[in-house]
This record gives C-alpha cells, sequence and structure tokens, in this order.
C-alpha cells in the first residue's frame, strides 16, 4: 500500500519510551535537551507580536511565490545590519528551514542522488532525504583543538551523483563555523564537480567566541543559505523562513526561475505571517540577548561543576546552544541516558541522535532555565 521511502522503523526508542514513562509519572523532570526557546522562561513583546498579526491588510489575498515583497524586505535588511548584502529577487521565502530543504532537494536532486552531509550533525536529514529520494553520504567532521570538515575525506566521498554538500553553520549540536579556508576549498571543490553548497544558518547569530561570515553572498559556486525566525527570534511557532540564492549569475537565476514553480505550487506561507516579519523580525535583539546571556552563564555553571572532575570535558564551543560533554566510554551513552531519566529525573541526549561516531558524547542544551541546569548537571556529573 505505500511507497518505499516511508518505510520507516515507526516503533519508538529505549530513551523515548522511558521520557513517556517518566511525564507520566509526575515526577520533575531536569530536561536538559531542552530547544523550545517558548518554553524556556525567555521574555517576549507579547503586545507587538500580537499586534503585528493583527492588521487589516491581512484580509487580502496577494499571492506571491517567492513571498510578500515587504517580508522580503525584511529578510533583506537582517542581512544588511550584519554587512551582507542581498538583493530582494534572490530570496525566497518558506515556512520552515526544513521546507527549503525540501525545495533546494527537489530542485537539485533526482531520485539516487546524492547529497554530502557533516557527521556528527542534526538528525533530521535523514527523513527529508527520504522524503525527497535522496541518498545522504556522511562527511565526517573532526574535533583537534575545535571541529574541522574532513576535507580529505568529503573529496573521497564525491562521486558522479553528487548534487551538493549541506553546511550547518554553525553546526547543531558541535557549535563550529565553517572556516574561511575551509569555505574557499569547499567552493573549488563544488564548481569542478558541479555541486552546490547548501548552507543551514539557523544559528547564525548566538555568537560566543567567534563570528562566522553568513554564505549569503558566497558567489564561489551555486549556494543556497537557508535560515529563518524559528531560532533567530525565538519563534518557531510562527513558521517564517528563507531561503538565498547566490553564486555564478546565469545558474543562480536559472535555480530561482525553477525554485518559484515549486514555491507557487505550494503558497504554503499565510499572509499575517509575512505582514508581520519585520516586526518578528526587529524582536531578535531581544531574544538573543537573553539567550547568549543565558548560554554564557551556563556554560560558565558547567566549567565550574567541571573543575576537578578530570574523567568529564566539554567541548569548545563558538556559537549555538548547546555543549558537547566528553564522558567515559564505559557503556554505551544510552543506557546511561535511560539511567539518569529513571533514576535521577534528569533528561539529556546521547551522542548517537547526533551521528557521534563513537561512543562517550552526551549533548545538553544551554538555554535550559539556570536553576534545572544547574541541579540537572549536578546529578549527571555525579552519577555518569
Ligand atoms: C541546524 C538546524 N536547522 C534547521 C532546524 C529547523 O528549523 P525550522 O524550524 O526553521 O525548520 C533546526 C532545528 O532545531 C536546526 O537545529
Amino acid at each position: 500500500m505505500f511507497a518505499d521511502r516511508t518505510n520507516w522503523n515507526l516503533k519508538s526508542n529505549r530513551l523515548a519510551d522511558a521520557l513517556e514513562r517518566h511525564k507520566l509519572s509526575g515526577r520533575k523532570l531536569f530536561d536538559l535537551s531542552t530547544s523550545n526557546p517558548t518554553e524556556c522562561g525567555f521574555k517576549y513583546d507579547a503586545a507587538a507580536i500580537m499586534g503585528a498579526l493583527c492588521t487589516p491588510a491581512s484580509l487580502q489575498y496577494h499571492p506571491d511565490p517567492r513571498g510578500l515583497k515587504s517580508a522580503r524586505h525584511a529578510v533583506r535588511d537582517y542581512y544588511s545590519t550584519r554587512g551582507d548584502r542581498v538583493n530582494i529577487d534572490d530570496l525566497l521565502l518558506t515556512t520552515s528551514t526544513s521546507e527549503a530543504y525540501s525545495f533546494v532537494l527537489r530542485l537539485l536532486a533526482n531520485p539516487g542522488d546524492e547529497l554530502l552531509i557533516p557527521t556528527p550533525s542534526y538528525p533530521l536529514f535523514d527523513f527529508l532525504a527520504d522524503i525527497n529520494d535522496v541518498k545522504l553520504v556522511r562527511y565526517p567532521l573532526f574535533y583537534d583543538h575545535g571541529w574541522h570538515i574532513d576535507l580529505y575525506a568529503l573529496k573521497q566521498a564525491i562521486t558522479p551523483r553528487t548534487r551538493g554538500v549541506i553546511l550547518v553553520h554553525p553546526n547543531n549540536p558541535t557549535g563550529h563555523f565553517t572556516k574561511v579556508e575551509e569555505t574557499a576549498q569547499l567552493n573549488r571543490i563544488c564548481s569542478a564537480n558541479q555541486m552546490a553548497i547548501i548552507a543551514d544558518e539557523v544559528f547564525l547569530d548566538f555568537t560566543l567566541d567567534a563570528a562566522g561570515k553568513s554564505f549569503v553572498a558566497n558567489e564561489g559556486t551555486l549556494t543556497f543559505t537557508m535560515s529563518g525566525i524559528s531560532k533567530i527570534s525565538g519563534l518557531p511557532q510562527m513558521k517564517l523562513a528563507w531561503l538565498a540564492v547566490s553564486g555564478p549569475e546565469e545558474m543562480k537565476r536559472e535555480a530561482l526561475a525553477r525554485l518559484e514553480i515549486i514555491a507557487d505550487t505550494y503558497l504554503s506561507l499565510n499572509a499575517p505571517i509575512q505582514m508581520a516579519a519585520p516586526l518578528l523580525l526587529q524582536q531578535r535583539a531581544a531574544f538573543q540577548q537573553q539567550v547568549v546571556a543565558r548560554v554564557r552563564r551556563n556554560l560558565s555553571e558547567l566549567d565550574s561543576q567541571l573543575i576537578g572532575k578530570k574523567q568529564f570535558g566539554r567541548l569548545a564551543i563558538e556559537a549555538g546552544w548547546y555543549a558537547v560533554l566528553r564522558i567515559p566510554a564505559t557503556r554505551p551513552d544510552e543506557e546511561l541516558a535511560i539511567e539518569l531519566l529513571e533514576q535521577h529525573d534528569v533528561y539529556l541526549h546521547p551522542g548517537h541522535f547526533y551521528d557521534f561516531p563513537e561512543e562517550g558524547y552526551l549533548v545538553i542544551s544551554l538555554i535550559t532555565p539556570e536553576q534545572d541546569f544547574s541541579e540537572g548537571l549536578r546529578r549527571l556529573l555525579s552519577k555518569a
């Protein structure tokens, strides 16, 4: 009855089952995995947001497959405050970054074509690839005083079917930026092999130690840069994201014309959100300040709790909301995560969620409210 592409293992895993049981128990949970900013106690300007959604202009329907011009202007202004020039004709609005990925995969890949993805990284790609009939081929990142792309392995992974390389910039959960020299090499590799760069920049603004340059003006090869307000303004429920296309002029124009047809087929964005886009993007300053302040406080709490605990370490972070902990690999990380949940009320993600190639890694969210973070961490470090 069903297509092979949806032939997924639909059974929940042991950790998800344990979490479900914990929720039913009613016990307090120290959730060190939180990634939903609307549930972390951040302050939003509710009156301004609600006001922006209630404009009479939202009662009119003026469909534009690339998104309303006023909303695209707001995205252009976002980049110009970061020092990047983007033309509104090179932007296409979507409901989410995931939708933007789908559009790009439909544009670039025939069934069975391949895309290179980083590992470790964010766990959404497998489903996106299945839905779009694309095969994912992993290229390794390695850690040596910070994270780097294994460019040799990346080149070895290229086949005649490779259509592009995905970069998460900064990456989730490793929190590192693609370096300028890596970008130059990637541009050379991609343009020599008719491959595009797909840069996911949802965490671009949340910098701690180093600022990263957006790919939005990358010209070295056909480039799709995506982001959205789910992270930038902490408003995932509003469903507003975008895709910017850059690169050699003729290829860019062809890509945009084809993307426009894909977008026109769905016209998935609604008018109220597009009308509110300038204000929703303006909210980012207050939101980002709160996030970065919390991330810094939690990071310093983490470092002080790690003092004297030589068997644990945390990996360097340049940006983002997550920290990667190195722990002794004496048993599967998943087993430890289940024990922490069942016996100590602490929930976190084992490294294999993000495709860490070996045991001994845990990922914790740095936007967890401070008190829960501190107590959850104390429990974790005394039991791991
Ligand atoms: C790296 C990365 N890209 C994209 C997304 C999803 O963004 P959106 O809500 O715009 O689909 C996430 C969500 O956590 C993410 O971590």
